[in-house]
C-alpha cells in the first residue's frame, strides 16, 4: 500500500513536470496591455510585442489571446525565431479593421517561420464586406502564410475575409484541420483556401462556404492532399487557375479525395489560361466525391478567360497528364455534368474517368446530363452516367 503510494507520487511529479516542459513559456498578450478595449493599432502592437517576447524565447512557447473580442490592425510575425515550438493560441475573436492602406497584403502574415501552431478554437472576423463592394482584385488574405516550414492551422473559426481566407506560399509541410470557413455565397475572391509555390500540404476536416473556390491549388503546388472537407457554397475545388503568368512552375502529386461539395457553381475543376507559357499539371487525383446539386461537376476548362483578359484564339499550353476522376457520385443542375475540354496545342492524356454516377438534380429543370470532350485522350471505365465521351 505504502509503495503504492510512492509509486503513485512519483508518477504524479513525474507526469507535472514532462506538462510543464510540454507546454512551455506562455504570451499572454493582455499582459502586454492588449485589451478588448484598446483601438486598432495598440493592440497591434501589444501583439507584436508579446510576439518578439515569445519568438525570441529559447524553447516551446505559447503567445495567448484570451476570450474576449480584440480589434487588431493588419501585422506579420515575422522570423526567424529561437529554437522550438511557437503557438499561437486564440481563444477570443480577432476583428479587422474595414480598410487599410496597400502596404499589408494580408491581415495575419506568419513570415520565415519554422514550428509554428496556430490554433485555440476562436474566431478571425475579416470584415469583408467594404472590400466586396469595391469588387477589386488582390484583396487582403486573412491568414498568409510565407515561407513557412512546419506549420499547423487548427480548431479556428475563419469568416469574411476581403479576400482568399488562408493562403499558403513558399511554404512546405503544412497541416490545416478542423477549421470552419464562412462568407456570403455572394462575396468575390474570398477563396477558403489558396495553395501555390508549397508542397507537402495535407487540409483535412473542414468546412468552408465562400462566394469563390473552396480550395484552390495554383502553380508550383506538389504533394498536396485534400480529404474530408465539405465544401459549399462557393466554386468547388480547382486545380488552377494555370498559366496566367509567365515561366509558372508545375503543379503535381495532388489528391483530393472523401469530399462532399453541395450548392457550388463547380465540382472539381482543373482550370488553364489560353495563350500561356508552357507548364505541367500531372499526377491528379480526385476519389470519393459526393456533389449535390452542383451546376459543373466535373470540369477541364483550358479556355478559362474570366472577364476577357486573354486572346482566346491562343491554345493553353499547359499540359494536362495522369488526372483521375474515380468514384463520383451525386446530382448536377445543368445539363453538363462532365465537360473535358482541353488544348487543342497540348491535349489532356491519361484522363481516366471511374465509376463516374451523376445524375440530374430531382428539383431542378434538367432531365437529362451529358459529357463533352475535346482534345482529351483517356479511358472510362467501370459505371458511366452519363455516357462517357471518352473510350468505354
Ligand atoms: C516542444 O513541443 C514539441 C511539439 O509539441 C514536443 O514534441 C517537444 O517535446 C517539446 N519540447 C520540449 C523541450 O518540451
Ligand atoms: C478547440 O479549442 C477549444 C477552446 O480552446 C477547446 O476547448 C477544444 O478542446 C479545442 N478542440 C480541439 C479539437 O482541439
Ligand atoms: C512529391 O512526391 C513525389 C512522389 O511521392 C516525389 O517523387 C517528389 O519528390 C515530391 N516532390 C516534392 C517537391 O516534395
Ligand atoms: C470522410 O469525411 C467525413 C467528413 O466529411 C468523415 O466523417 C469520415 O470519417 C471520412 N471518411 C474517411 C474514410 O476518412
Ligand atoms: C502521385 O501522387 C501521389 C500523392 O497524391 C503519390 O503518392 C504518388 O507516388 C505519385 N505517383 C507518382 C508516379 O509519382
Ligand atoms: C441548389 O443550390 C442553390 C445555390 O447554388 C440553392 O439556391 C438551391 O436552393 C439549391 N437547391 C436544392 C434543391 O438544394
Amino acid at each position: 500500500m505504502a509503495l503504492q503510494k510512492v509509486v503513485n507520487v512519483c508518477l504524479f511529479v513525474l507526469t507535472m513536470a514532462v506538462g510543464t516542459l510540454g507546454s512551455g513559456h506562455h504570451f499572454d498578450v493582455t499582459e502586454y496591455s492588449a485589451s478588448p478595449k484598446g483601438s486598432f493599432d495598440s493592440n497591434k502592437m501589444a501583439f507584436l510585442d508579446a510576439w518578439q517576447a515569445m519568438c525570441g524565447f529559447n524553447g516551446n512557447a505559447t503567445l495567448i489571446v484570451p476570450t474576449g473580442t480584440f480589434q487588431v490592425a493588419p501585422l506579420i510575425f515575422a522570423g526567424p525565431c529561437k529554437p522550438g515550438q511557437h503557438k499561437l493560441k486564440f481563444l477570443g475573436t480577432l476583428v479587422a479593421p474595414s480598410d487599410w492602406d496597400k502596404e499589408h497584403e494580408a491581415w495575419i502574415e506568419f513570415r520565415e517561420l519554422n514550428d509554428i501552431v496556430i490554433e485555440g478554437g476562436g474566431v478571425l472576423d475579416g470584415q469583408g464586406a467594404n472590400a466586396w463592394s469595391q469588387k477589386k482584385k488582390n484583396m487582403p488574405i486573412s491568414v498568409h502564410f510565407m515561407k513557412v516550414n512546419k506549420g499547423r492551422i487548427t480548431n479556428l473559426s475563419i469568416k469574411d475575409s476581403k479576400g482568399f481566407h488562408i493562403a499558403i506560399h513558399q511554404s512546405d509541410n503544412v497541416v490545416i484541420r478542423a477549421i470552419t470557413i464562412t462568407a456570403p455565397f455572394d462575396s468575390p475572391n474570398t477563396d477558403g483556401i489558396h495553395i501555390s509555390g508549397s508542397s507537402h500540404v495535407r487540409i483535412t476536416g473542414l468546412t468552408i462556404g465562400t462566394g469563390d473556390d473552396c480550395v484552390s491549388i495554383g502553380p508550383g503546388s506538389y504533394n498536396i492532399t485534400v480529404a474530408n472537407v465539405h465544401c459549399g457554397p462557393g466554386h468547388g475545388i480547382s486545380i488552377g487557375s494555370l498559366g496566367k503568368y509567365q515561366d509558372e512552375d508545375n503543379v503535381a502529386h495532388i489528391k483530393v479525395k472523401n469530399c462532399t461539395i453541395a450548392g457550388t457553381t463547380n465540382g472539381l475543376r482543373i482550370k488553364t489560361w489560353p495563350g500561356s507559357t508552357a507548364s505541367e499539371a500531372f499526377n491528379i487525383t480526385f476519389e470519393n466525391i459526393k456533389l449535390d446539386n452542383v451546376s459543373r461537376p466535373i470540369i477541364i476548362d483550358q479556355d478559362y478567360c474570366p472577364n476577357n483578359q486573354c486572346n482566346p484564339n491562343e491554345p493553353s499550353r499547359v499540359k494536362l497528364y495522369d488526372i483521375i476522376f474515380k468514384h463520383i457520385q451525386g446530382t448536377s443542375n445543368t445539363q453538363d455534368a462532365v465537360t473535358l475540354k482541353c488544348s487543342k496545342l497540348v491535349p489532356c492524356r491519361d484522363v481516366r474517368l471511374i465509376d463516374i454516377n451523376l445524375k440530374p438534380l430531382f428539383s431542378s429543370l434538367v432531365h437529362s446530363i451529358d459529357s463533352f470532350c475535346s482534345n482529351v485522350l483517356g479511358l472510362a471505365l467501370g459505371i458511366q452516367k452519363p455516357n462517357p465521351c471518352l473510350q468505354h
